[in-house]
């Protein structure tokens, strides 16, 4: 089984980049996942260009959410919401509609920011796109706040109640992609 880890964050030292890492150490035996990181070479979305054959890095962002059993994405907020990189992503994921990669497929969500707060506002509007845009999201939402300071030696969540509810967040995700496979 694959998951395949999506940051919202184009940013080398990403916190939420190293939040998917830290969910990979969750995973149980015979579940990889795979950080994706083509997010900054997806075109601006544009209606006239969903008839023709679309730009390679859209073949890419279908192909590999395509493929994978589930998804994970961790999202940054900017100004209260998720980057436009992030949003641009999925509406080309969520298109065409009635065959579009992201129809049912097991979504499950994450944020961090360095903030109390964790970017939970961009996470709760995640969500709704996710859901509009046809995916299943699955488990609840998980923010970690001041994350500039919440990861250990190993890239593990150093706080134990952090740390436990992202690998209950990953278990959730795992046994909603088994559903799907079953
Ligand atoms: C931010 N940041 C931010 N943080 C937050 O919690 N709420 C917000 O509304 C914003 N707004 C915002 C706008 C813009 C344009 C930038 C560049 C940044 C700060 C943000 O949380 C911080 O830069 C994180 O480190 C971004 O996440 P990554 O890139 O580390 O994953």
């Amino acid at each position: 089984m694959k998951i395949i880890g999506i940051p919202g964050s184009l940013r080398r030292e990403s916190v939420n980049r190293r939040l998917l890492l830290a969910a990979a150490h969750e995973l149980p035996p015979g579940v990889t996942l795979e950080v994706w990181d083509g997010l900054g070479t997806v075109p601006p979305f544009n209606e006239d260009d969903e008839a023709g054959p679309v730009h390679p890095a859209v073949a890419e962002l279908r192909s590999v959410i395509g493929s994978a059993n589930a998804v994970l994405i961790a999202t940054p907020e900017y100004n209260g919401s998720l980057p436009g990189q992030l949003k641009n992503a999925l509406d080309w994921a969520s298109r065409p509609r009635g065959s579009a990669v992201l129809q049912h497929k097991r979504v499950a969500t994450v944020s961090a920011s360095p903030t109390p707060y964790g970017a939970a506002w961009a996470q709760e509007t995640l969500r709704k796109v996710l859901s509009i845009g046809g995916a299943d999201v699955t488990g609840g939402e998980f923010a970690v706040p001041q994350a500039f300071r919440q990861f250990d030696q190993d890239g593990r969540l150093a706080d134990p109640q952090l740390h436990h509810r992202l690998a209950e967040l990953v278990a959730e995700l795992v046994d909603a992609a088994m559903e799907v496979a079953a």
